[in-house]
């Protein structure tokens, strides 16, 4: 009984001082596990005279049992301590605010564009489109600039590769948004009143020159439209997109093969200490091509210039967003640093509209 006595107690305080569930297990192990202390005392059970095991059974049974019955508390009590340390390390401030994520902004040229859109749409323009590769014809022949007309050396053209055997010329990168007046000539005759906003190409690259920027092309076709009209259309644009009354244009005679007669377009500014102002000021700054669309143009689109005529401009969006937005380098637009789009661009559900007023609301 006496070492039965100390054995227990010796075991019940090492399994209460167990401190995880490996030193536990040990425990078991080298008590009633199969060679352990307990389980050697009862092998001698069968050595012993039926008198003696009558005490003892009982007594090593009851020892056993109270052993187990101590670790398996003590494994619940290490599992229930563990549990807690997980959850006190582990807690979660459900009250936090999220982790917000920057949304992307909308780009200033695709700013522009829908700008350029919203304001020609109010004046019944709609949109056309043209490819980007185009054929030598419509950028260039169609556009009254035949193979030997010096101006196709001032487009700086990208050509495509072309293995000379089709008997064509190779098709270009197309260095204008003119030849979607053909295309669009041809495919929805006249009258018509569109603009063409679209990706246009140059080998050219400075501070004002990336070999792919964006140009709009407008075109306006019917029995008497004049350059009066043009006139007004392209003040009357001036005045939504700069927000500016009294804007002052300049109409500079000019000459592009595909109009007659053509003027290239200033508008007044100043420059102060650097920075561009638009609107008032002495200075002078071209934004656009113009012109009353040449004869040949309308035949090259399929339209008889004895019944119909009209106006055509070029715009460089990418020249309006620097001006509006008084963006510096034009070659920043195409780098893609996020940095850069971050402070240019637009949230996207809080962008300029004309109905809202198009100054930059979001900054
Ligand atoms: N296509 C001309 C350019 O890229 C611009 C222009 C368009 C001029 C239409 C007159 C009429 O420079």
């Amino acid at each position: 009984m006496q070492d039965t006595d100390a054995l227990k107690d010796r075991l019940i305080a090492a399994i209460s001082s167990a401190g995880d569930v490996e030193s536990l297990e040990q425990i078991r192990v080298s008590s009633v596990g199969r060679k352990g202390e307990v389980s050697l005392l009862m092998r001698e059970l069968g050595r012993m005279t039926p008198e003696e095991r009558m005490v003892r059974g009982p007594e090593l049974n009851a020892l056993k049992d109270e052993v187990n019955l101590a670790i398996s508390r003590r494994r619940d009590e290490l599992a229930e301590a563990a549990l807690q340390l997980r959850l006190s390390e582990e807690w979660m401030d459900v009250t936090m605010p999220g982790r917000t994520r920057r949304a992307g902004t909308l780009h200033p040229v695709s700013q522009v564009t829908e700008e350029v859109i919203a304001i020609f749409g109010g004046l019944g323009f709609s949109v056309a489109e043209g490819p980007q590769i185009e054929t030598d014809w419509h950028n260039f022949d169609a556009l009254n600039m035949p193979p030997e007309h010096p101006a196709r050396q001032e487009h700086d053209t990208f050509y495509m590769h072309s293995d000379g055997n089709d008997g064509h010329p190779p098709h270009v990168l197309r260095t204008h948004t003119s030849p979607v007046q053909i295309r669009h000539m041809k495919s929805h005759g006249v009258p018509c009143r569109v603009i063409a906003p679209g990706r246009v190409y140059r080998a050219d690259y400075d501070q004002t020159h990336t070999p792919m920027f964006h140009q709009y092309e407008g075109l306006c076709l019917d029995r008497d439209v004049s350059m009066a009209n043009l006139k007004w259309t392209l003040e009357e644009f001036c005045r939504s997109f700069f927000e500016l009354e009294g804007v002052e244009l300049r109409f500079r005679a000019s000459h592009f093969p595909f109009t007659e007669p053509s003027a290239e377009v200033d508008i007044r500014c100043s420059w102060a200490d650097g920075q561009l102002k638009i609107g008032t000021g002495d200075d002078w700054l071209e934004i656009l091509g113009c012109g009353m669309v040449h004869p040949k143009v309308l035949e090259a689109g399929g339209v008889d210039p004895d019944q119909w005529q009209g106006f055509a401009f070029g715009m460089g969006i990418d020249r309006l967003a620097m001006l509006k937005y008084g963006i510096p380098d034009l070659r920043a637009f195409f780098d893609s640093h996020v940095s850069w789009l971050r402070h240019y661009g637009f949230p996207p559900l809080d962008v300029p509209t004309l109905h809202a007023g198009l100054s930059r609301t979001g900054l």
